[in-house]
């Protein structure tokens, strides 16, 4: 079934087809005959229909033809007459498949706020901006993937269910099959050993633990899977499920790291631009005036390599008042990120070589006693948009690490075994993919770059 975007682009005038879709509006003209704009998602555009009055069924059934219902029409193309489409459809015959009453179908033609949309998220990939950001969210997963198969990475499919916590931050969604409310009304400890694993599991924070297993067994490979975590966060860029990119690269250490992620951003910004170019005018256009510029930046510039004890100078030199105080061995809150992306250094940055007390067991410890070689790659809007390492590679160190981190190096046996046969340097980093799309797409807010968002107190559709 040919489909809208088709039609748009090599549709010539003379052919008879058969095109089906949701209305987007209907516009009569006294003159007897109507205008219906039709969308079928495959692209931004609509589909300019003109049904004469003179076409079976007009008389009785062109008043059904509303916003949000679905119609199949049949008819000849034409070269349009009127501006702003090249040719456009003659009707000879319509039939609506599926009514939308104007009276109580949610989606009007004036523009909706996306609080009020996202109460409507099995609607709102109606609109202009939901289809918009579907597309370049499709176009991106395909990118994601050229990117690394172009390089000979190998995919891996890393569990969803864990026994072990990556980030050791214990922002983990429980998994049971216990009967908690039973439980709760015996108060009796929770025995484990009844439980579907037999031991506590939970939603992963990340695949990269196991990622590293294939990393040191086939070669640089990746993981792109949904990722939990139960931080009561409400901010414009956390979720409680997001999906996240992890490569692991044996053999490379930090820069070579750091390397890798610098581009794959730009080659996905690329792939973004030439294959979804009226997605991205109509977010310029609508959304954000300098999304696209800020794109081009991103692909264009080289990023800047700062370490974290720089990035700390700069900041308490700014000048500036920050909500969060700066000082050397505290986190990096989002204001502080975006001074130095969007003022200081104004194009991405790589952060590296932080503090070690801010940052999981897995990272190498570098020689100074205070610092791991760890890597955040903040971008212009959004902050930190990947987070990444050097692995420690080095069995003892590894031990040592996870008692500071109060972590138990027998709960880790496995991953431990990775340093005792045949350890190599290796590297990593995860990219937010969701965050990827509020700097694709320059939306405010990243519960609009999933399709489902789930945030404290909501998980409805
Ligand atoms: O910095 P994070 O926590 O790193 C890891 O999970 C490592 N295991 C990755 C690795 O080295 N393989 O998370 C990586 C990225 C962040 O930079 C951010 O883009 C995104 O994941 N992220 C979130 N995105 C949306 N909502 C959240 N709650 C997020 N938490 C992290
Ligand atoms: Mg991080």
């Amino acid at each position: 079934m040919r489909r809208i975007k088709q039609i748009l682009t090599d549709g010539q005038p003379g052919e008879t087809l058969t095109i089906s879709g949701w209305v987007r509006t209907r516009r009569d003209s006294k003159n007897g005959f109507s205008f219906v704009e039709l969308n079928d998602g495959s692209c931004m555009g609509n589909l300019q229909i003109v049904v004469d009055g003179e076409v079976p069924g007009y008389a009785d059934s062109i008043g059904k033809v509303t916003t949000g219902a679905s119609v199949r029409f049949t008819g000849e193309l034409k070269e349009s007459p009127g501006k702003g489409q090249r040719v456009e459809l003659a009707a000879s015959e319509f039939s609506v498949l599926g009514l939308a009453d104007p009276q109580t179908f949610p989606l009007q033609k004036k523009g909706h706020s996306f609080e009020f949309l996202r109460e409507i998220a099995h609607l709102r990939p109606r609109t202009n901006t939901f289809g918009a950001i579907a597309r370049v969210r499709n176009a991106a997963s395909a990118a994601v993937h050229n990117f690394f198969q172009d390089r000979g990475f190998l995919y891996v499919h890393t569990p969803i269910i864990t026994t072990s916590d990556c980030e050791g931050a214990g922002q983990m969604f429980h998994v049971t099959t216990l009967d908690l409310a039973r439980l709760a009304s015996l108060q009796t400890e929770i025995d484990y050993a009844q439980d579907f694993f037999a031991k506590p599991a939970s939603l992963t924070v990340s695949g990269q633990l196991e990622a590293e297993i294939f990393a040191t067994s086939l070669g640089p490979c990746y993981t792109f899977g949904p990722t939990f975590r139960a931080e009561n966060s409400n901010t414009t860029r956390h979720l409680a499920e997001f999906w996240m990119i992890e490569p692991e690269m044996p053999f490379y250490d930090l820069q070579a790291n750091m390397q890798l992620a610098e581009e794959f951003i730009k080659s996905v910004i690329n792939h973004v631009l030439t294959s979804c170019g009226d997605d991205i005018d109509f977010f310029n256009k609508r959304i954000d005036k300098t999304v696209l510029e800020t794109l081009e930046h991103i692909r264009d510039e080289s990023f800047a390599q700062v370490p974290y004890t720089e990035a700390i100078e700069i900041l308490e030199k700014s000048g500036k008042t920050f909500e969060f105080p700066v000082a050397w061995g505290s986190d990096l809150q989002s204001e502080h990120e975006r001074y130095l992306t969007e003022e200081h250094f104004k194009k991405p940055i790589v952060l590296f070589d932080y503090p070690r007390t801010i940052k999981p067991f897995y990272m190498r410890c570098n020689d100074d006693g205070k610092t791991v070689r760890a890597m955040d790659v903040l971008v212009p809007r959004i902050g930190e948009i990947i987070g990444g390492s050097q692995r420690e590679e080095r069995l003892d160190v590894l031990e040592a690490r996870m008692q500071e981190c109060d972590l138990n190096p027998e709960d880790y046996w496995w991953y431990l075994d990775l340093r005792r046969f045949g350890t190599v340097e290796h590297a990593g980093f995860g990219l937010g993919f969701e965050r990827l799309i509020q700097l694709l797409t320059g939306m405010q807010n990243i519960r609009d770059c999933i399709p489902f968002p789930r945030t404290p107190k909501n998980a409805e559709f």
